[in-house]
């Protein structure tokens, strides 16, 4: 059950990868344990500097020598007009005066494809083991060089179409990303409903077009559903939600609390906190900012724009403001080490397989 193509290639003992969880929730403490339990411990890289990637990765050495893995955001050109901000502007003027905030709002003019190419110079010169992608697919210089470091590349997708994108670019396995996933969509091709296909009916449907190893994401929080996603097509699992409410991780405590008080159906797919789909908890900023979605500017725009209320409502423990990224099972999730949930899914999927 447990030796097989993902196990194999990212050299764990279990199929089992800690979601990059970017934002400040992959504590080095959560990484190490993860991979200490036997499964693949990932960075949240994308909104990180160079320096502090850098500094993560050499301090999760220090208390791991098993394999982990960091993951990147694909940046892409967006077009917006200066009506669309102004507008967005207008619509977060109310939360920003809510929550006392006295700046005026600032975009930052971060040139987002010079930071991607610095974090693929860090990932190379500290020889971290896998590197993962979403929103899109790497540059082709760019899979070579990482190839050539020896370094195990995974892509993500969240249809049959990505899914074959991302195997023709030469990914070495691919997370297909369920509608019922936490946090932002990886969704690449151009949406035009979301491409929000539930993971039962996606990791089939993407096991019969392509020989690339699948790792389903999405909902997935114990043995049942990783033996669920076996059977489907996967090869391994990658789960958010179950590992952000874990002890060792760093999510802010409220984040916890609101996703251990949820019940199913209490998550929502927004694009108000960034310009591009994710799925988190239902707040008053959700349900508010909802009769506006056609009005927001594409990520990373919207991101900037709305970065200093999540912060601000992170630091006033508001969580009515904060972007409270949960998968559609949060029921399910529990306040335990990543210790106990790790040997939680391996007993449970042990005992389906040999009741
Ligand atoms: C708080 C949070 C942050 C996330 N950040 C990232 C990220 O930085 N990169 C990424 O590839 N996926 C990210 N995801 C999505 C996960 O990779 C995965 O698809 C998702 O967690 C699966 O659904 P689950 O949360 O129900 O397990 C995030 C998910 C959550 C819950």
């Amino acid at each position: 059950l447990w030796n097989n193509e993902i196990s194999t290639l990212l050299k764990t003992k279990y199929p089992i990868i800690q979601a990059p969880m970017a934002g400040g929730i992959t504590s080095s403490k959560l990484v190490a344990a993860v991979s200490n339990a036997g499964g693949l411990g990932m960075i949240g890289a994308g909104y990180m500097n160079p320096f502090q990637i850098r500094n993560q990765i050499r301090e999760i050495r220090e208390l791991t020598s098993n394999h982990f893995g960091i993951n990147l955001f694909i940046p892409s050109r967006v077009e917006t007009t200066e009506d669309e901000i102004i507008t967005s502007i207008t619509l977060l003027q109310p939360y920003r005066e809510q929550l006392s905030i006295q700046s005026s709002n600032q975009i930052k003019a971060d040139d987002f494809f010079k930071v991607f190419n610095e974090q693929v110079q860090i990932v190379i010169e500290e020889q971290v083991p896998v590197c993962s992608f979403t929103f899109g697919i790497p540059p082709i210089e760019v899979v070579d060089k990482l190839k050539r470091a020896n370094i195990t590349l995974i892509g993500t997708a969240t249809n049959v179409k990505e899914a074959m994108i991302n195997e023709e670019s030469g990914m070495d396995a691919i997370v297909v990303q369920g509608s019922e996933a936490g946090g932002h969509r990886g969704t690449f091709t151009p949406e035009i409903d979301g491409s929000l296909i539930g993971l039962m009916s996606l990791i089939p449907q993407v096991a019969d077009q392509i020989k690339t190893p699948l790792i389903a994401a999405g909902g997935i929080m114990d043995g049942r559903g990783l033996m669920a996603a076996i059977c489907l097509g996967a090869k391994g699992v990658q789960m958010g939600t179950a590992f952000l409410s874990c002890s060792e991780s760093s999510a802010h405590s409220l984040h916890k609390q609101a996703i251990l008080e949820a019940t199913d159906d209490q998550t929502a797919i927004t694009s108000a906190f960034s310009g591009k789909l994710a799925r988190g908890i239902k707040n008053k900023f959700i349900t508010e900012m909802e009769e506006h979605k056609a009005l927001f500017p594409d990520y990373p725009i919207q991101n900037g724009l709305t970065s200093d209320i999540r912060l601000a409502a992170a630091q006033q423990n508001r969580p009515e403001f904060m972007s409270l990224w949960s998968g559609q099972s949060p029921m399910l999730a529990r306040s335990q080490s990543v210790k106990e949930l790790m040997n939680h899914i391996v007993s449970q999927s042990e005992k389906i397989l040999k009741p």
